[in-house]
């Protein structure tokens, strides 16, 4: 646990790709990134994220050789969309930017989405790295592939599958994350563990203290578990059209809850943390069990600061939000349910009487 440098791959044919997770890694991207551009590297990143974390990266790239350009984007939710990504393409052209040129997404899962798909579709696709500063980002958003921006009707629509030659994963850049945006990163650690492996969760029992507290070797451990879930799940069901619904666990309950709450005002891991609670409930009371399990996801999340009850809404707003998402096919309600710890699964079908006594 104590390795500080880790190397896991995303195994995908020949899309496969390294995922470096460790302290100081930044310094080091020069190194890491020299064989994936024929010289030159656009990065994309924010005034946020630049002004904390740009300057090792740039000199790194820049004692490699590398020919250096840098496009900012506003900071925000609000800005993954056309007009942004419009902006991302002109500049791209401007810098005479080619497919050998690499694209390299600098910050959290905005930058990432909105990067990637600008790298997807430029010139019919041109490669990209992540280096993702937030914890959702390292965890979550920069594994896998997807890249997307909103459209004014719905989140995350336009987008592509399009996978990075490599994600960069320095935890140091966690020590300028505001804390709410640490904390609920946490939520999609919590997650893996509870979906995938129970070890893992007690692990997460065990050293919760320490992660809000940003130990680096109990970080470097989580993200690493964390990539590896993810990776894993990405590799057995790339286009998720099975297994990789399973990291939905929590999400269905969660974006109604962002969407009730109006976006932003939950935070996408605060809402999945009380959705995580409400779906561990509905797998209890579908298998006609007590709630052990979702109780221990309430006194982890509890410990980390993540919320656990959902907003007050009815019923008929409930299935009116959940009906909206865009992951439940064909009317019928789908739901991410936990056969124990550890051990999830889809269960289609899922009875309104089960969600009436849920919710009300
Ligand atoms: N592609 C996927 O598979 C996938 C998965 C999950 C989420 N997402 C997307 O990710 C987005 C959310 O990502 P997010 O939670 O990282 O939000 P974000 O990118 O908006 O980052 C949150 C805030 O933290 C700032 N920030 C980032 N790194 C920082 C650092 N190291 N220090 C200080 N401030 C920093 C950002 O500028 C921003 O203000 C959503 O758009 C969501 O749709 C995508
Ligand atoms: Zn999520």
């Amino acid at each position: 646990m104590n390795d500080p440098r880790r190397t896991l791959t995303v195994s995908l044919a020949e899309r496969s790709y390294p995922i470096h997770i460790g302290s100081g890694l930044l310094s080091e991207a020069g190194g890491l990134l020299a064989q994936a551009t024929k010289g030159a590297v656009v990065i994309v990143s924010n005034a946020t994220v630049a002004m904390h974390h740009l300057a090792p990266l740039r000199a790194s790239l820049d004692a490699a050789g590398l020919r250096i350009e840098v496009i900012l984007v506003p900071d925000g939710e609000a800005y993954k969309n056309f007009d942004v990504l419009s902006d991302v393409l002109t500049r791209l052209i401007e810098f005479k930017a080619e497919r050998g040129t690499l694209l390299l997404a600098l910050g959290g899962g905005v930058v990432g989405d909105l990067a990637g798909f600008a790298a997807a579709i430029y010139q019919r696709g041109m490669p990209y790295a992540q280096v993702p500063t937030t914890l959702l980002a390292q965890v979550d958003s920069s594994v896998g592939g997807k890249t997307a921006v909103n459209h004014p009707l719905a989140k995350n629509m336009i987008g592509a599958f399009w996978q990075p030659v490599s994600v960069i994963i320095d935890t140091d850049t966690l020590r300028t994350l505001p804390d709410r945006e640490y904390r609920s990163g946490l939520a999609e650690v919590i997650k893996y563990g509870a979906i995938r492996d129970a070890g893992f969760f007690a692990w997460l029992e065990e050293h919760a203290d320490g992660l809000v507290a940003r130990d680096p070797a109990a970080l470097a451990h989580a993200v690493d578990v964390s990539c590896r879930i993810k990776a894993a799940i990405v590799a057995a069901d790339e286009r998720e059209s099975g297994e990789r619904a399973l990291l939905n666990f929590g999400h269905t309950f969660g974006h109604a809850i962002e969407a009730e709450a109006g976006y932003g005002a939950w935070l996408h891991g605060e809402a999945v943390a009380a959705g995580m609670v409400l779906a561990a409930r509905l797998s209890a009371e579908l298998r006609g069990e007590t709630p052990v399990v979702a109780e221990r996801i309430v006194s982890l999340l509890t410990r980390v600061g993540l919320p656990v009850a959902p907003p007050k809404m009815t019923l008929a707003r409930w299935l009116e939000l959940m009906g909206r998402d865009k992951k439940v096919e064909r009317n019928a309600m789908r739901f991410v349910v936990l056969e124990g710890l550890g051990h999830a699964r889809l269960r289609a079908n899922v009875p309104e009487s089960a969600l009436r006594s849920l919710l009300a």
